[in-house]
């Protein structure tokens, strides 16, 4: 009978903490500033440069690159990066820094390289299926991509998220959180995390992956 009650008692405890644990979890989850919401985009953004980076280099040395590798890449860009981040960049945060004042020059060269980089991507998606004749002009869309996407999200988290977040009200960050978050969870291709694990695959195919092997 003791067993029993007692058998009752600590099931009545796991219970208890199932129904507790995943809402606590997925409130952590949740709070993301705005801003390091975008920044770690740019960290999945970083990660798909050097899938290009390295995808250039073996374009170049005539070397194999695995089938498919490429397109994904292209259009992780597209669905993550240029239909998501960057229109939240267009919607949420240019237009208050604009409204102060603040930041035009530098916004007016950030949109005119969104519209670029949609170009190049277009130009890689058909260019990557490639034929011997399309190594050299994909090889540079590439390059080009890099070379641009670089200083652009280093330029946005060093100068214009900050202060972006100096002209908006902690009440519209809060707004903007909630907003992000919903937003990302209804992506076509996946949520943050689940961009994550695609990038990584794409690099786990280029054998660029494993950390510890560019530790000089
Ligand atoms: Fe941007
Ligand atoms: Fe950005």
């Amino acid at each position: 009978m003791d067993d029993r009650r007692e058998f009752l008692r600590q099931a009545g405890l796991g219970a208890a903490l199932l129904l507790l644990s995943p809402p606590a979890r997925a409130e952590e989850e949740d709070e993301v500033s705005p801003t390091e919401d975008l920044m770690r985009e740019h960290g999945v953004l970083r990660r798909i440069l050097l899938v290009y980076g390295e995808s250039a280099r073996r374009l170049d040395g005539n070397q194999p690159l695995p089938a498919g590798t490429l397109e994904r890449a292209a259009q992780l860009v597209r669905a993550f990066v240029e239909d998501y981040h960057e229109r939240d960049e267009e919607e949420f945060v240019f237009p208050p820094l604009r409204k102060a004042g603040k930041l035009g020059d530098l916004i007016a060269t950030l949109i005119a390289q969104h519209q670029a980089g949609r170009k190049l991507t277009a130009e890689i998606q058909k260019l990557a299926p490639q034929s011997a004749s399309s190594r050299k002009p994909l090889a540079h869309a590439l390059r080009q991509f890099i070379r641009m996407y670089e200083p652009h999200a280093a330029r946005e988290d060093t100068v214009l998220f900050p202060a972006f977040a100096g002209v908006v009200g902690k009440k519209e960050l809060a707004r903007l959180q909630e907003l992000f978050e919903k937003k990302e969870q209804a992506l076509p291709l996946g949520n943050f995390e689940k961009m994550v694990d695609e990038v990584a695959k794409l690099e786990q195919s280029l054998g660029i992956y494993e950390l510890a092997q560019f530790t000089p």
